[in-house]
C-alpha cells in the first residue's frame, strides 16, 4: 500500500477548516486548476483575472466539475494586476494567495518587454503591497525554471542560478527579491515555486506562444504538423499541473519556520526528450484513440535562447514541504488527453472517440 503523504493529510485536514483563498489568473491554465481543487476541498475562493490570456470557459469547465455549493463559494472579480486597487480590493480578508497571474512565454518577452514586465514586475508588485497591507498569512508565488537562464549545471539547486536569458527571465527573477525583500522588511512571509514546463487540461493549444505539449495534441488531433526545434534531443523536466497544484497547497499551509521564505522546484527530476515526448504523446493518443493517423515530426532550426537540458533537483520541496508528485510525464499525458481531444473534436466537429 502507497504510503500517506504530507499532501493526503492536508486534503483530510482542510475541509474541516475552511479558509479564504485568493487566486490570482483563476482563469488561466495553472490559476484554474487552483480554484478548483481548492473548490473540492470546500474552501472559499476569491479569483482575479483580466482575461488577457485566460478564458471564461475554464471557469465554466470548474462550474461543471464541483458541486452546486462548492461553486456557490467562488468569488470571481474581473479586475487588473496592474491596478492597486483591484489587488487591495481582492486581497480583503484573505489567508492565502495564490498568485499566478502573470504573462508567461520567453517569445512574447522578447517581442514585447514593456507588455511583459507591466504584469509581471508591477503587478508583482502591487500583489505583494495589498498582501502585506491586508495581512494575509502566506504569499505563495508563480516563479520560473527560466531564472536559471545560462547555468550550465544539472540538475537545477535553488541556489545555483545564472544570467537571465530574456526579459520574462529577469520578472520571474525581480519577483524572487521582492518577496524576499518583503519578508525582511516587512515581515511578509512567502514562497516561490519555480515551475518547470507544467503541462495539462486547459492549457491554452491557441495562439503564437503556445506551449509544447497542447500545440503538438493540436496538430495531431487536427492532422496538423508537428515541428521540432533542433534535434529532438533538447529536453524537459516536465510536470503535469496535478504537481504544481500539490507544490502550492503546501507550500500555503506549511508550518516549518524553515519552510517559509523559501524558493521551491516544482517538477520531476527527470528528463524527456522532445523526441520522447512526441512518442509518448502519440502512445496516449493512440491508448485513447486506437487507430488515430499521426505523422512524423518535422525538424527545424534550433530555436534562439533554448537551453538545450534542464531538470529540476526537487529534494528541497520534498523535504520542506513533504512534495510527493503523484503523476509522472506518462500519467499526466493519459490524464490530458480525453482533454486535447475533446477539445479539438468540438474544433474539427468530429464526434469524440471515433479517429480521424
Ligand atoms: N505553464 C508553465 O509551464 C509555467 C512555467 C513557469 C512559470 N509559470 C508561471 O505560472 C503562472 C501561471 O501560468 P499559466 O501557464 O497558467 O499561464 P496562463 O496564461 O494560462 O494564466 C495566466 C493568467 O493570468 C491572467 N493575467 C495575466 N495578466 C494579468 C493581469 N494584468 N491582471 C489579471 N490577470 C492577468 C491571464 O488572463 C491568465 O488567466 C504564470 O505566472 C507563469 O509565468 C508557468
Amino acid at each position: 500500500m502507497a504510503a500517506v503523504t504530507a499532501y493526503d493529510r492536508l486534503r483530510d485536514r482542510l475541509p474541516a477548516r475552511p479558509a479564504r483563498w485568493l487566486v490570482t489568473g483563476c482563469a488561466g491554465f495553472i490559476g484554474s486548476h487552483l480554484v478548483e481543487t481548492l473548490l473540492r476541498l470546500d474552501q472559499t475562493v476569491v479569483g482575479l483575472d483580466n482575461f488577457v490570456t485566460g478564458h471564461r470557459r475554464n471557469l465554466d469547465e470548474i462550474r461543471d466539475a464541483v458541486t452546486p455549493a462548492q461553486w456557490g463559494r467562488f468569488l470571481f472579480a474581473e479586475g487588473d494586476i496592474r491596478q492597486a486597487d483591484d489587488c487591495r480590493e481582492a486581497c480583503r480578508e484573505i489567508d492565502y494567495v495564490l498568485h499566478q497571474a502573470a504573462l508567461g512565454s520567453v517569445p512574447r518577452s522578447l517581442a514585447d518587454p514593456m507588455a511583459t514586465n507591466a504584469a509581471n514586475v508591477d503587478g508583482f508588485l502591487n500583489m505583494l503591497v495589498a498582501a502585506r497591507d491586508a495581512g494575509v498569512k502566506r504569499f505563495v508565488y508563480a516563479a520560473s525554471s527560466s531564472t536559471y537562464g545560462d547555468h550550465p549545471a544539472l540538475p537545477k539547486v535553488e541556489e545555483n542560478i545564472g544570467n537571465p536569458l530574456s526579459p520574462y527571465a529577469v520578472t520571474k527573477l525581480v519577483n524572487e527579491l521582492y518577496a524576499g525583500v518583503f519578508a525582511r522588511c516587512y515581515g511578509l512571509a512567502s514562497i516561490g515555486l519555480r515551475y518547470f514546463n507544467v503541462f495539462g487540461p486547459r492549457q491554452d493549444p491557441e495562439g503564437a506562444y503556445a506551449a509544447v505539449i497542447p500545440r503538438w495534441a493540436r496538430a495531431m488531433l487536427l492532422g496538423g504538423e508537428v515541428s521540432i526545434n533542433g534535434d529532438g534531443e533538447t529536453s524537459r523536466d516536465f510536470c503535469f499541473v496535478a504537481n504544481a497544484v500539490q507544490a502550492n497547497l503546501l507550500a500555503a499551509t506549511a508550518e516549518n519556520p524553515e519552510a517559509v521564505n523559501q524558493i521551491y522546484n516544482v517538477a520531476l527530476n527527470e528528463r524527456a526528450s522532445l523526441n520522447t515526448l512526441f512518442a509518448m504523446l502519440r502512445d496516449a493518443l493512440l491508448e485513447h484513440r486506437p487507430g488515430s493517423r499521426v505523422a512524423d515530426p518535422v525538424y527545424r532550426d534550433f530555436r534562439a535562447g533554448d537551453v538545450r537540458h534542464s531538470q529540476a533537483d526537487v529534494s528541497r520541496a520534498a523535504r520542506l514541504l513533504g512534495y510527493a508528485p503523484t503523476h509522472r510525464l506518462a500519467d499526466g499525458l493519459r490524464v490530458a488527453m480525453p482533454w486535447y481531444v475533446s477539445r479539438f473534436s468540438e474544433a474539427a466537429g468530429l464526434a469524440c472517440g471515433s479517429p480521424p
